[in-house]
């Protein structure tokens, strides 16, 4: 019995051994890559930020990622939500860190924390807390002691919090990396030698928090060793570390860009995308992260600015919605797999250059003299070539990139998407794949703001204050309310007319003269300062002057952007009668922070029954600063919901008191620049490809699963300009519709690909979201369809071969088919045939 004992304590015991062994892993670097136990890495990275998207679809989200071939998640840590009052922390929900980190460590991946605490991110005031900007003498980013000290402890915090975690890889965590600062170097000249000794401070904080991972400075060509100095951009292929011991490392890869109210949506096309990473790893890269890979939505005020609009979709693989984004992810996911088929040749030498014509080149990655992979790149934007290459001839569509990790076979080519592609619009929806519910209540109450003060906490001030200094971000709003005097004795008409100009730092504001709403004005994303102008009527006597100034998300970005101001700075009256001007900049002001609903709190769940609202019949519609209230039936079911807000103006909408961020379907973006077809050959930049010109950034509004419940919820609106409630809807996707098109010489699947044999096949594979099946075939040509996804017409040459697509597929998550004729049957010999096919996929659970 005894001996029993202690064979089973030993046995624990070397159990235990292993698992340590196992579970403590180094990280380090040489000048080709991340060093991960002793062995050089190529990793994909992809970026997710956790409050982004709520807890409960982290899981999904990471697993998505983890298909779609990423190694490691990437996020920055979003200080002023982790500490919204000075040492007072904030750690859950959508802000657990700890467990966002241990999810992705679940599911396998690494973890590349990006601790900053400056961010940019499009996040609200770059994620730094206002609180900083009231230490008195403070200075951002900057040799500036009082700023180094909050900096260090907040990175201490974090640090501390990882550790006790255990969440370091050296500890057993996921955590392989980890960030300081963020492309410091835009800014840098703007601080001189404070920029300087600021970078080199902030290196020797970050190592000396010893983190046993390396650290990496993004777009810092200065960043001291051993901090790696990292690429971001559009293309990285050019870029080369400030030392050869580092390696070349590629932190942001925009896969498309942000979008901002009043403008058109940015997207990426996919072939240039895989382009540009196939360039870089084919130069020597080895570390890659796509921003983002997962964009999310702005929730609540978190949206940066001016303008960023709430969702941040980003035409990331994964959209706004957690669903996946073809053909991106799934061309992306082949392109994984073909880099990571020449991982061991990657990581092993620097490559050997060849040309092979104007614009044409190979690198190949050698092991052994008759051992090696190679990449083929066409970086003309023009013309098609074909090349010779190690005996063979090799076609090479313009601006591609080729993948043969035995030297021979094609196994991936950038420009060549044989993945499926998904019939799917985040931003405006396609009517047949969604359930649309009204609301099911037509009930509605409503709460009118007063114009003006609406309270004993305004202050009076004889000058025209800066927005932020005064609400300290508390609000969106603030009041500026004085008066106009006309001259009483004046014997003329009651009424005299004179002209208002105002001039405010940003965002936008509503103007009201003698409580009558007279105009609304407003900047953009690039420069949110605006004026308003408009001739007047006055009263004879007082009449009041009241400016309801708003802000859309604080500066996130840029030199000093942490005191870029907003608000009113000129106020000028010119009264026609006499020609006089009339500065009322310095006159006396009385300002109100924020609105009386917010104040009251009319979001909150418990004032539901509040007799403050008002209720009827009458709907008020068409009406500026109205609050109001409803309540809906959610569907049962486990995805995302959407709200489509096209009837409303702009405001905020909160659904059982969680606000689900800004909207603003008012803002029409310019009508022309876009495009829906675009060439992705030829450099990429965020102005390129733009769709929904002449049309709202924004309509439909993201609603995650969690924050509605059965039974009856709560929606709540904020509307500053006008709108009609009574036509909001409830949307929620239950089809999504999948198409492929594969010709008989495509390139079969890269997880096909075994070396030194050549038995794979093009085919065509469609798959559906997890929990999804495929229900209808629409169109199965084999032939020589013609057209495109949505748009498949049967061509000259054209076998039906629906009934054995349908056999194939029905029923199914996912299918593949052979594109050859033992399996299709020939209707035209001898003529190059393809498979298109175009499928639904539904589910019973949206
Ligand atoms: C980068 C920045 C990111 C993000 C991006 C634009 O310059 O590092 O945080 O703001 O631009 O989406």
């Amino acid at each position: 019995m005894e001996r029993k004992k202690l064979n089973i304590y030993v046995a624990l015991l070397f159990v235990s051994l292993i698992f340590e062994r196992v579970n403590c892993t180094t990280v380090t670097y040489d000048g080709k890559s991340i060093v991960i136990d002793g062995k050089r890495r190529v990793l994909q990275s992809g970026s997710i930020h956790y409050p982004r998207s709520t807890p409960e679809v982290w899981p999904e989200l990471i697993q998505k990622s983890k298909e779609g071939g990423i190694d490691v998640v990437e996020t920055y840590v979003f200080w002023n939500y982790h500490e919204p009052v000075r040492g007072q922390y904030y750690f859950e929900g959508r802000f657990d860190l700890v467990k966002f980190v241990k999810t992705v460590q679940e599911a396998g991946l690494f973890v590349h924390l990006r601790i900053g605490p400056y961010a940019c991110a499009e996040w609200n005031y770059g994620g730094f807390p206002m609180w900083l900007h009231f230490i008195p003498g403070i200075q951002f980013r900057t040799t500036n002691d009082l700023y180094k000290n909050e900096m260090k402890r907040f990175m201490e915090k974090i640090v501390e919090l990882m550790k006790e975690e255990n969440l370091f890889a050296s500890q057993g965590g996921p955590i392989i990396l980890a960030q300081v600062e963020n492309e410091y170097e835009l800014v840098e000249w703007a601080y001189g030698v404070g920029g300087e000794l600021y970078v080199e401070w902030a290196a020797e904080t970050a190592v000396s928090l010893n983190t046993t991972v390396p650290w990496v400075m993004c777009r810092q060509t200065d960043a001291p060793d051993p901090i790696i100095n990292t690429c971001n951009g559009f293309y990285c292929d050019g870029f080369k570390p400030n030392s050869p011991s580092k390696p070349a490392m590629w932190t942001e890869n925009y896969v498309g860009w942000f979008s901002a109210f009043g403008y058109a949506i940015p997207y990426r096309p996919v072939e240039d995308l895989a382009f540009a990473v196939a360039r870089f790893f084919e130069k020597g890269g080895t570390f890659q992260n796509y921003y983002m890979y997962f964009g999310g939505t702005n929730f609540g005020r978190t949206a940066g600015g001016p303008l960023t609009a709430t969702s941040y979709d980003y035409d990331a693989p994964i959209d706004e919605y957690g669903f996946i984004r073809q053909p991106k992810w799934g061309h992306l996911r082949d392109l994984h797999m073909a880099i990571k088929l020449c991982e061991e040749y990657l990581v092993y030498a620097d490559p050997v250059q060849l040309s092979l014509g104007e614009n044409l080149e190979a690198h190949v990655f050698y092991k052994a003299s008759n051992d090696c992979a190679a990449f083929l790149a066409n970086y003309g934007s023009n013309s098609d070539a074909t090349v010779s290459f190690n005996g063979k001839s090799y076609f090479l569509p313009a601006w591609s990139v080729s993948i043969l990790p035995d030297c021979r076979t094609v196994v991936f080519n950038t420009a060549k998407v044989v993945t499926q592609k998904n019939l799917i619009d985040v931003v405006f929806p396609r009517k047949s794949n969604m359930i649309e519910y009204s609301l099911a209540s037509s009930e509605w109450s409503w709460f009118k703001e007063k114009v003006g003060v609406w309270s004993n906490s305004s202050f009076i001030t004889s000058r025209l204050l800066e927005q932020i200094n005064t609400t300290q971000d508390s609000s969106d709003f603030l009041w500026y309310t004085t008066s106009i005097n006309v001259d009483e004795n004046s014997k003329v008409d009651k009424e005299t007319k004179a002209f208002l100009l105002i001039q405010s730092l940003g965002h936008a504001g509503l103007v009201f003269v003698n409580k009558k709403l007279i105009g609304f004005s407003y900047g953009y994303h690039d420069d949110a300062s605006f004026n308003f102008s408009g001739s007047i009527d006055l009263n004879h006597g007082r009449n009041t002057l009241d400016v309801l100034n708003m802000m859309i998300g604080l500066q996130n970005f840029g030199a000093w952007f942490d005191i870029a101001g907003a608000g009113l700075y000129s106020v000028i009256v010119s009264h026609s009668k006499n020609n006089s001007k009339e500065d009322l900049s310095s006159a006396e002001w009385t300002y109100q922070v924020g609105l009386e609903g917010e104040s009251i709190g009319l979001d909150r769940i418990d004032l539901v029954n509040s007799t403050l609202w008002t209720k009827g019949s009458d709907l008020p519609t068409n009406q500026s600063l109205i609050w109001y209230k409803t309540t809906f039936y959610a569907t049962d079911g486990k995805g995302p919901l959407s709200l489509n807000l096209s009837s409303m103006g702009k405001g905020q909408a909160w659904v059982n008191g969680q606000s689900i961020g800004r909207y603003w379907p008012a803002y029409i973006s310019p009508s022309d620049g876009c495009t829906d077809n675009c060439d992705y050959r030829g450099s990429y930049d965020s102005n390129k490809c733009l769709r929904h010109c002449g049309q709202p950034s924004q309509i439909l509004y993201h609603v995650p699963r969690l924050w509605v419940h059965k039974g009856v919820n709560l929606l709540v609106l904020h509307e500053e300009l006008g709108g009609d409630p009574s036509k909001i809807s409830f949307l929620s996707r239950v089809r999504h519709e999948i198409c492929s098109v594969v010709s008989e010489d495509g390139i079969p699947p890269v997880d096909t690909w075994k070396p030194k044999t050549s038995l794979q096949q093009p085919q065509v594979r469609l798959s559906c979201e997890h929990g999804w099946l495929i229900t209808s075939i629409n169109f199965a040509s084999y032939g020589t369809p013609k057209g495109d996804c949505g748009t498949f017409t049967a061509g000259i040459c054209h076998k039906n071969v629906k009934p054995i697509i349908q056999q194939a597929c029905i029923g199914n998550r996912e299918c593949s088919v052979p594109v050859a004729t033992a399996k299709l049957g020939d209707p035209c010999p001898n003529v190059l045939k393809s498979l298109a096919i175009e499928a639904v996929c539904t589910t019973t659970n949206p």
